[in-house]
């Protein structure tokens, strides 16, 4: 693919604006689903969308493996509703789902997903509509590649309640709504974008006519990282666990009690504008780590888990603090898989729905004690998808065994304290 500036340069060499715009031709509709097609133009969104979960939405084994388990164990009556948010153009242009065949050939959540987007979130696209691709550019270059044109849906700044995001992250809308960032006051506001897509000085278009603007991330960086080889693996790594380092703020304090001592850890969502982990992904587990000891021995434990043990169902552990919402069937019993699931149940950190210290609503962080002893270590840690969900579909055969081996679990690093007795303190930090 030519580079698009260098395209530009050699038209203006030449002196040609035929050629000029021969080069700037208009896409066509298939061009326009096509991400490829943007990459020339728009390389650093390109880059980073495509080590996205966006990018990996379809063909995430997960994903595939927990579909074709569905469509199976309901002889088909799931039907296409997991692909409606993992690969909308694919879903609205299906032709047989069982074979999941369908005319496009880019899938996931891809650049015209969100771009070609306009009016209510929740609606299909106008198959038919001419199209102008959307964002938050008010005054844009023109250019010959595609309409282009402001949209309220994509700005971070609207005011407006709805998002681009709301039409497939439901659960999570509904809890930023009510969280205190959902408030029209321009000075507190924080909506999806906001947080997740952070702005930096650069380039919309990398071609001459493009001013410096504000340009905005495209990594969409969350806690799942792809399972299999994926572009901008390390990238992505490196940023989870950036952004989950001070995402949750924790203190450990160490209380004398009874002879002996009480080890009390609060956690608080400060960070997030909606529950953590969001209530929309039942595989998904955090849980705190909790030892303590006397001198070398360890006198109690909880969270211990090993790298490639599930965390979720352990025996011999009543203390085990888990954050993550559960999905139970019609018996009430726990299920992995969407299609069985009658109820949610489970406890999550709640965003701050406040800023006023005498609502008592104020105080959301969640507290819990354990035994203590003379010294005590913390951790937070998270499973995107837990062993329990991934073995299931190992056994059903409709995942890879070697996936499991890439499972990863994230520490939140702000979360790891120490209390010593020496430290003549209750409270780390
Ligand atoms: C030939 C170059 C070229 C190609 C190819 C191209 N674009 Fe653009 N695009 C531009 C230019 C130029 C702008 C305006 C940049 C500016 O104003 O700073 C733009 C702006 C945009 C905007 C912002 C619109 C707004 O008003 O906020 C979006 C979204 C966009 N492009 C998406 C895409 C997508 C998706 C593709 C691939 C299907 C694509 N572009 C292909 C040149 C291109
Ligand atoms: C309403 C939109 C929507 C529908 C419908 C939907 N999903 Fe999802 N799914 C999401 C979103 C959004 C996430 C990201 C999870 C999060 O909030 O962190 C996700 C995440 C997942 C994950 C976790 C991926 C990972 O690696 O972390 C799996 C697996 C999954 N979905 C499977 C399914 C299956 C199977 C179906 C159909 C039964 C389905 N989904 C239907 C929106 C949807
Ligand atoms: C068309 C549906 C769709 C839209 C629109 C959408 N998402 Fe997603 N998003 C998904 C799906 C599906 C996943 C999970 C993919 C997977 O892991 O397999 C996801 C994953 C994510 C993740 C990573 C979650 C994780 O568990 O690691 C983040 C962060 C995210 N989306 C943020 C956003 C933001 C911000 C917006 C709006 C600008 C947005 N999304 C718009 C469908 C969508
Ligand atoms: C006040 C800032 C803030 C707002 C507003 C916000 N988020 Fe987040 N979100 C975060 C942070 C911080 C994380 C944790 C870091 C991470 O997982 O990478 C996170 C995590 C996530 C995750 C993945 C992790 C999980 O909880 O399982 C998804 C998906 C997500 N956000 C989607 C959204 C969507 C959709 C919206 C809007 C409805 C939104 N967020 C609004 C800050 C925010
Ligand atoms: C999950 C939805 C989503 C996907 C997928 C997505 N974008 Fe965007 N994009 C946005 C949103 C939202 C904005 C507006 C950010 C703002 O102004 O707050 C944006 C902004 C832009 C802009 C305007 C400049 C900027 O950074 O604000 C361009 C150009 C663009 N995107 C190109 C692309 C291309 C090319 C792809 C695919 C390779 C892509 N986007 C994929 C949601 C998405």
């Amino acid at each position: 693919m030519i580079h698009a500036r260098a395209r530009s340069k050699a038209s203006a060499w030449v002196g040609s604006s035929l050629l000029l715009l021969a080069c700037e031709a208009p896409l066509s509709r298939a061009e326009l689903e096509d991400p490829a097609e943007c990459q020339s133009c728009h390389p650093e969104h390109y880059r980073e969308w495509s080590g996205s979960a966006h990018a990996y939405a379809a063909t995430n084994p997960v994903f595939e493996a927990m579909q074709a388990r569905g469509l199976r164990e309901t002889g088909g009556a799931l039907g296409e509703q997991c692909l409606e948010c993992h690969d909308p153009r694919a879903w609205a242009q299906r032709t047989g789902l069982e074979t999941y065949d369908t005319p496009v050939k880019a899938r996931g959540v891809t650049c015209f997903v969100c771009h070609a987007l306009k009016g209510d979130p929740r609606t299909v696209l106008d198959e038919e509509a001419p199209l102008a691709l959307s964002a938050g550019l008010v005054d844009p270059v023109e250019t010959g590649a595609h309409a282009s044109s402001y949209s309220e849906l994509h700005d971070r700044f609207a005011l407006g309640p709805a998002s681009v995001c709301e039409s497939c992250h439901r659960v999570t809308q509904e809890e930023w709504e009510a969280s205190v960032y959902a408030t029209p006051d321009p000075r507190s506001r924080l909506t999806c974008g906001g947080c997740h897509m952070g702005g930096r000085p650069g380039l919309a278009a990398d071609v001459d006519s493009a001013p410096l603007r504000r340009v905005h991330d495209h990594q969409f960086v969350g806690a799942s990282l792809a399972l299999e080889d994926w572009p901008e693996h390390e990238a992505q790594r490196q940023a989870i666990e950036r952004e989950l380092e001070s995402a949750v703020l924790a203190t450990l304090c160490v209380l004398p009690f009874g002879g002996g001592s009480i080890a009390q850890v609060t956690l608080d969502n400060v960070a997030m504008g909606h529950a953590w982990p969001t209530a929309s992904s039942p595989s998904r587990r955090a849980w705190v780590e909790l030892v303590a000891y006397e001198g070398d021995q360890v006198v109690f434990e909880t969270g211990r888990v090993a790298d490639d043990q599930a965390v979720d169902g352990r025996a011999g552990d009543p203390y085990l603090w888990l954050l993550s919402n559960r999905a139970l069937n019609s018996a009430g019993a726990p299920t992995h898989f969407p299609w069985e699931a009658a109820a949610y149940k489970g406890e999550l950190l709640p965003p701050s729905v406040t800023n006023d210290p005498k609502d008592p609503r104020f105080i959301h962080s969640l507290t819990r004690f354990f035994p203590g002893g003379d010294r005590v270590t913390l951790r937070v840690r998270l499973r995107p998808v837990d062993f329990d969900v991934l073995d299931a579909l190992i056994t059903s055969g409709d995942l890879d065994p070697k996936t499991r081996a890439r499972a990863v679990t994230w520490t939140l690093a702000g979360t790891v304290l120490e209390w010593r007795s020496e430290l003549n303190r209750a409270c780390v930090p």
